[in-house]
């Protein structure tokens, strides 16, 4: 047991860890005396870079139209049930626009891989946001697009991209997605989304379908190589109309552990309590930020689309995930000792 303790010092002191390693901290995730111990080292170094700030994005939900058809997800192509909507740039921009009113610095495009989403749209979108907000970050979440693409969108505005590597583990990989997607195009995304400039996210779910403590250490060896600027972490949770309809979702325990080793892994990443892990229980988000998480992306996106954005079953879009719910979000971290910052929020160098 001694020897887990000394694990969690060692990575906290800056040293890497092997795979082996990891596994025997994943393992032993449910001692609450070891997480306790990592939760606490893991708020020393985020408090260390970030102070008790707690980083807020504008999330805009800008279409649920995919074209792909990954297995686990509630706006993959094939699930008929899906009430698909596209909002327009006047409703984006009214979003973004309601946002800055709001106090938000930051603007989060995301959406399914929607093939009327092309570069040009993609282009003027950011060009005028960029024309507007002059002092705010811009970041896509829109998926795997060519190098050439990602170019002419950072030349327009653009500043950071979030594409989760969903598993770093091929084999694994090509079990959650069908199979004209593939685990090397995606890694190449982030590759070249680095190497363009931008600040780039990636990021796993917890507790996926056939997921091992394995494939987790694997997603941190992958994340120590990459070396990304953001890293979202969510529980996975079962959507009535996916394949996975009837798969266990991940666990609070788990992904609270994957987020403090995290935090130790990348000392200086921007490390979000994600929806998941707020919806999965009620306090998720809270216990993200004591485990050292120091971000919350609250839904920017036009209320009556909102519930139509469902990813997965019971996906929370009130109260304090709602940006305009902003006193109830500020409180809830108050509450545990943090303070909401209105500010970019870069990434610390
Ligand atoms: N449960 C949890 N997270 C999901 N995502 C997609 N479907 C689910 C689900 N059923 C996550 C993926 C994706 C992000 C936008 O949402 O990791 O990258």
């Amino acid at each position: 047991m001694q020897a887990l303790y000394t694990l969690i010092d060692r990575l906290y002191g800056g040293e890497m860890l092997t795979k082996e390693d990891f596994v025997s901290l994943i393992d032993n995730h449910r001692d609450q005396a070891l997480s306790a111990y990592l939760f606490e080292r893991a708020r020393a170094v985020r408090e260390k870079h970030y102070g008790k700030d707690v980083y807020l994005r504008g999330l805009i939900e800008i279409s649920n139209y995919c074209k792909n058809d990954c297995l686990y997800c509630g706006i993959r192509k094939s699930n008929k049930c899906a009430e698909r909507y596209r909002l327009t740039d006047e409703q984006i921009l009214a979003s973004c626009e309601l946002g800055y009113r709001l106090g938000y610095r930051t603007f989060v495009l995301q959406g399914g891989e929607d093939e009327n989403d092309t570069d040009e749209r993609i282009v003027s979108l950011v060009s005028q946001i960029r024309a507007s907000y002059p002092d705010c970050a811009i970041t896509l979440s829109i998926g795997e697009k060519s190098r050439e693409s990602y170019q002419k969108y950072y030349d327009a505005g653009a500043n950071r991209f979030l594409l989760r590597h969903e598993t770093a583990t091929k084999a694994h990989y090509d079990r959650l997605h069908p199979h004209n997607l593939s685990h090397e195009n995606r890694i190449r995304c982030l590759y070249d989304l680095k190497d363009i400039g931008y600040q780039t996210g990636s990021g796993f779910m917890v507790g996926s379908p056939y997921q091992t403590h394995e494939h987790l250490a694997e997603d941190l060896l992958f994340l120590h190589r990459l070396q990304p600027d953001m890293v979202g972490i969510g529980p996975f949770i079962a959507h009535k109309d996916t394949p996975f309809r009837n798969e266990p979702s991940g666990t609070l325990a788990l992904t609270l552990f994957m987020l403090g080793l995290v935090r130790l892994l990348l000392p200086l990443v921007l490390l979000p309590a994600t929806t998941a892990l707020a919806s999965i229980q009620p306090g998720g988000r809270e216990l993200g930020i004591l485990a050292g998480a120091n971000v919350v992306m609250p839904n920017l996106s036009p209320e009556n689309v909102r519930e139509k954005y469902m990813l997965y079953n019971g996906k929370l879009h009130s109260g304090a995930e709602a940006a305009e719910c902003l006193d109830a979000l500020k409180k809830s971290m108050e509450n545990i000792g943090y303070r909401v910052a209105m500010v970019r929020g870069d990434r610390k160098q």
